[in-house]
């Protein structure tokens, strides 16, 4: 039986007064969510504060990306070892605002992801397709694509030490939530095709929906078979809404 996860990703949001009062809000909360795992994945430079505050508790914490470099003149990135002093659980890798705006290819994504487990975190890999693509009816190919760039790379089994997440690009930030139906189609497909390769590292991996999920559609979209909780961003500001998600994959 996979465990529940519900990741938060704030993305470029916060100051460190709302910080604080988000955390207190999930904190105060947390202990009527029994079943799912939580975390929330902040900006940088507030992961210093998230974790002073949430070691001890329920709920882990990663960040929103990573250089795959280990030290030197990368102005603006971040290293995995840097990370390591701030206690991350969690690191997001190929997210599509990553990619379609910063231009991260399967390559970069393939580099960071292995960064990412050498230095002893999770990678939680974002894959999905754009609306176009669907469109094209070529959803399977790209996500099938930006899968098998990882695992030509690091191998099948560096799949069972990370999360995947499905993200319909043209579902995220836009209130354009993906069906119950439409998200584990997808998620079907990730885990047939890891499973034509390892069938214990298909059974295993946790894969997130993200895209509009909300307190009012999470649970639908998480008792999907293949669904193992969500990705969440706008939802994931409010520790309210937050929770609802959270309590709905209970
Ligand atoms: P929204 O929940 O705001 O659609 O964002 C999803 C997402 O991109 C999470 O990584």
């Amino acid at each position: 039986m996979r465990q529940p996860l519900v990741a938060g990703n704030w993305k470029m949001n916060g100051s460190r007064d709302s910080i604080n009062d988000l955390l207190d809000g999930i904190l105060a909360g947390i202990d009527s969510v029994e079943k799912a795992e939580v975390a929330v994945c902040a900006p940088y430079v507030y992961l210093s504060q998230v974790a002073d505050k949430l070691s001890g508790s329920a709920v882990a914490w990663g960040s929103q990306n990573v250089n795959d470099n280990e030290s030197g003149a990368f102005t603006g990135e971040i290293a995995a070892s840097m990370l390591k002093d701030f206690g991350c659980k969690y690191v997001i890798v190929g997210h599509s605002e990553r990619r379609t705006i910063y231009g991260e290819t399967d390559a970069d994504v393939t580099r960071r992801f292995m960064a990412t487990q050498a230095g002893g975190f999770i990678p939680i890999l974002c894959v999905g397709e754009l609306l176009e693509e669907r469109e094209a009816g070529t959803t399977n190919e790209v996500v099938a694509r930006q899968l098998d760039a990882v695992i030509n790379e690091a191998g099948i089994a560096a799949i069972g030490n990370c999360v995947i997440a499905y993200e319909p690009v043209w579902a995220i930030g836009t209130g354009k939530v993906a069906t119950p139906e439409q998200a584990q189609e997808v998620h079907a497909m990730i885990r047939s095709k890891l499973a034509g390769l390892d069938a214990d590292v298909a059974a295993k991996v946790q894969i997130l929906y993200g895209g509009s999920m909300k307190p009012d559609n999470a649970k639908e979209l998480i008792g999907m078979e293949d669904i193992d909780g969500g990705l969440i961003g706008g939802a994931s500001l409010k520790a309210e809404d937050f929770l609802g998600i959270c309590t709905a994959a209970n």
